[in-house]
């Protein structure tokens, strides 16, 4: 039984515990001939192959630093000598790379194929596979190359997350607190209660059934990033300065997490945001063990930053919380105001939050 089906975004996007008989029943719907490819991880394998049956897959050794053009063109050779045609159905298993890796091969194979994404871990459920954007890393930065381009359905099968290492959990819940601070409300108190719980007693299926409907909302008001779809930006400028700045040591996840911190720091600074408020969403970052601290130099933070920066205009502007339930995206903020905010980033959370 699934705990989330929606199509308001035009394909189907099925959470389940079990998703593996409805992405069955969705390949064999398609009647055409399809291949699968599959991150490289034992425990994705062992999914892909129940999937298919007996039928060939195509392997990949994934991972961020595999997140490139190299392994694009790999794919896209494996797809080749598969002999996939512009009839074929692509299925894609495994996390956010695989999903974005993936999708990207699928919308440039032959000018673009159907594309299908089994999510086996939680980024990829609550996050990456919704919302059609795909890409490649950059020498020069994440996600530079990429397009927009939806799959024709989408499965999160949350029994998968039983296996995922608990470093790729805590990542995923990062963006899941961000999308609760985004819409405020029921996912937001859900999680300061389930905090008190052991992970692998969480509701799941409706945890990541919530942030999907959420990301869906957002996506299906902005599908390509021209406005409000950038305030699934929260706590990103400022979690992307501290992984850059950090030779990637943070990761993704934990970048996130001292990012919502930061981004509530500067919120008071600029005028916005209630220090309850601010306080609410420490407490439940702290609950969930997410880094609050970082001994990132705030001037190193600084540059990365604004590198990252210069590929628009210049300014730095940023999505901040008014409240939880209300965040501004595209909100301008002084290079002294990010200084200082950057600077409070080196302790623990004190009087000022
Ligand atoms: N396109 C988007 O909208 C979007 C949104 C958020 C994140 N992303 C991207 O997602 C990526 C991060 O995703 P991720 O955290 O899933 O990384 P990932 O795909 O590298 O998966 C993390 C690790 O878990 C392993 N794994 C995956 N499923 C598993 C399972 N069920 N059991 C055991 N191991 C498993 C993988 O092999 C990998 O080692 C980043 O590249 C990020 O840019 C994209
Ligand atoms: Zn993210």
């Amino acid at each position: 039984m699934s705990a989330f089906h929606d199509e308001r975004l035009g394909y189907p996007i099925v959470v389940a515990q079990n998703a593996v008989p409805n992405a069955t029943r969705a390949i064999r719907a398609r009647a055409c001939p399809f291949i699968v490819l599959c991150d490289d991880n034992p425990n994705v394998v062992t999914l892909a192959r129940r999937l298919t049956g007996a039928r060939a897959l195509l392997r990949f050794r994934l991972g961020e630093p595999n997140k490139r053009m190299s392994e694009l063109e790999r794919v896209l050779g494996a797809l080749a000598r598969a002999g996939a045609d512009r009839s074929t159905l692509v299925v894609g298993v495994g996390g956010g790379v695989a999903s974005d890796l993936f999708g990207l091969a699928a919308a440039l194979y032959m000018r673009g194929v159907a594309y299908m994404h089994f999510a086996t871990s939680l980024v990829a459920m609550a996050d990456a596979a919704v919302g059609g954007k795909t890409g490649v890393d950059l020498p020069a930065g994440k996600n530079l190359a990429g397009v927009f381009r939806d799959p024709v359905a989408v499965f999160a099968h949350v029994d998968a997350l039983r296996t995922l290492p608990l470093r790729s959990v805590r990542e995923g819940l990062a963006e899941v607190i961000k999308v609760a601070i985004l819409r405020g409300g029921d996912l937001f108190e859900s999680l300061e209660e389930l905090a008190a719980h052991p992970l692998w007693a969480w509701p799941w299926p409706s945890i990541i059934a919530s942030a999907v409907a959420i990301k869906r909302d957002i996506v299906a008001a902005d599908r390509e990033e021209h406005g409000e779809r950038a305030l699934l930006n929260l706590g990103h400028t400022f979690g992307h300065a501290f992984e850059k700045a950090s030779g990637y040591r943070i990761t993704h996840g934990a970048g996130v997490a001292l990012g919502l911190r930061a981004a509530g720091l500067l919120a008071l600074r600029v005028g916005r945001f209630s220090r309850l408020e601010h306080l609410r969403v420490l407490t439940l970052l702290s609950l969930l063990k997410m880094p609050l601290r970082t001994s990132v130099v705030p001037r190193d933070a600084f540059d990365a930053m604004r590198n990252d920066k210069k590929r628009r205009d210049g300014a730095l502007r940023f999505v901040l919380p008014n409240a939880i339930g209300d965040v501004s995206w595209g909100v301008r903020a002084t290079p002294d105001a990010v200084l200082r905010t950057l600077a409070l980033m080196r302790s623990v959370p004190g009087p000022q939050g």
